[in-house]
């Protein structure tokens, strides 16, 4: 039986990961925004692009029709406003949250055994909306955060060595912000330790440039945030559930006691397959980078806490 995935949110990233879902053929795809006709236009041309890129997903679009959405194994949210220059994730907070709220309430009555993947932005207290208004189990209540950020990382260091992105492996863990945590020693070339293959200096500036990489385009694209690798770490995600694949990815999930975080959401590695999430993978942590993840929890908990003050 062919999967449904729903894309809310038919901007840059929403569009993007429609097209990459529909291209690799892992579902159907369903475009909703609020916007009147750009779903459905979208979902048109992408439907029109099918003959030339030899795929049969089918792509179908509407404005605020959630009716579209029954059945959906996956719901990928990307609805909201993105970030401009000088703004910071966190300045969406209050705008989102409230878009947040009105789309999962649809979604919960529409497809209420889905998958939410979450995308909009502040990503991990989207999370929290999201877990709160649609009461799903925590296991299919999932940001995506880690596997943008570490493929980040995975790419500047593969510029720095001058190797194959597909060499390298890298984590990062903890909220999507500035606080986020880069783990070099869990990050490697072939196996092979970056700390073994680079000086501190170089792989702290590596981390630095992955702590800032969705402010650096920002600044490029003065209109907007990234898209195309953000579209692609949601698409591997939602592979990996759609395929039951049981890949450790770093995804954002709710921790009750794991790492010694208390109900919030942070980005950890997790098993990924057909359930959601299988298995959040604890992994052994310096007391540095404990104490790294611990600030960028505390962080998230600041933003969940404005939320509750705020409404
Ligand atoms: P965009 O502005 O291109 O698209 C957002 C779309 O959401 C627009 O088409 C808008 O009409 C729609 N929308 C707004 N309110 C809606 C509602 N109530 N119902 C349905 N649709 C609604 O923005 P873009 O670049 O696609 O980014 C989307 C979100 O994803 C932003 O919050 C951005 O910060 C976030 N983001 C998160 C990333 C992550 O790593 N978690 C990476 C990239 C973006
Ligand atoms: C990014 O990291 C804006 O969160 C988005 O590109």
């Amino acid at each position: 039986m062919k999967r449904k995935v729903t894309v809310v949110g038919a901007g840059n990233v929403g569009a993007t990961v429609a097209m990459r879902v529909a291209e690799k053929e892992l579902a159907d795809v369903v475009l909703i925004d609020i916007l009147e006709g750009v779903p459905a236009g979208k979902a048109l041309d992408l439907a029109e692009a099918a003959p030339i890129e030899c795929h049969d997903s089918r792509i179908t679009g509407a404005s605020n029709d959630y009716s579209l959405a029954k059945g959906s194994d996956i719901v990928i949210v990307t609805a909201g406003i993105p970030r401009k220059p000088g703004m910071s994730r966190d300045d969406l907070l209050t705008t989102n949250a409230g878009i947040m709220r009105s789309v999962v309430k649809e979604i919960s009555t529409v497809a209420p055994n889905s998958i939410l993947l979450i995308v909009s932005n502040p990503l991990d207290a989207m999370c929290h909306v999201a877990l709160e208004t649609s009461s799903f189990d925590k296991k299919r209540v999932i940001g995506m955060a880690g596997v943008l950020d570490s493929a980040r990382f995975r790419a500047f260091i593969a510029m720095e060595l001058n190797v194959s992105v597909e060499n390298t492996h890298a984590f990062v863990l903890g909220a999507h912000g500035d606080t986020m945590v880069p783990l070099p020693r869990y990050s490697n070339v072939a196996g092979i330790p970056i700390t073994e293959l680079m000086s501190a200096e170089r792989i702290e500036a590596l981390v630095e440039r992955t702590r800032k990489g969705g402010g650096e385009i920002v600044n490029l694209l003065k209109t907007g945030s990234a898209y195309y690798a953000p579209a692609s770490a949601t698409t591997e995600m939602a592979e990996a559930i759609l395929k039951d694949k049981k890949k450790i990815l770093p995804c954002v999930a709710y921790l009750q006691g794991e790492y010694g975080v208390h109900n919030l959401f942070i980005g950890v590695p997790v098993k990924l397959g057909s359930s959601g999430i299988e298995e959040i993978i604890e992994i052994k942590l310096t007391a540095e980078e404990n104490e790294a993840l611990q600030r960028s929890a505390k962080a998230v908990q600041g933003l969940v806490d404005d939320l509750k003050r705020v409404g």
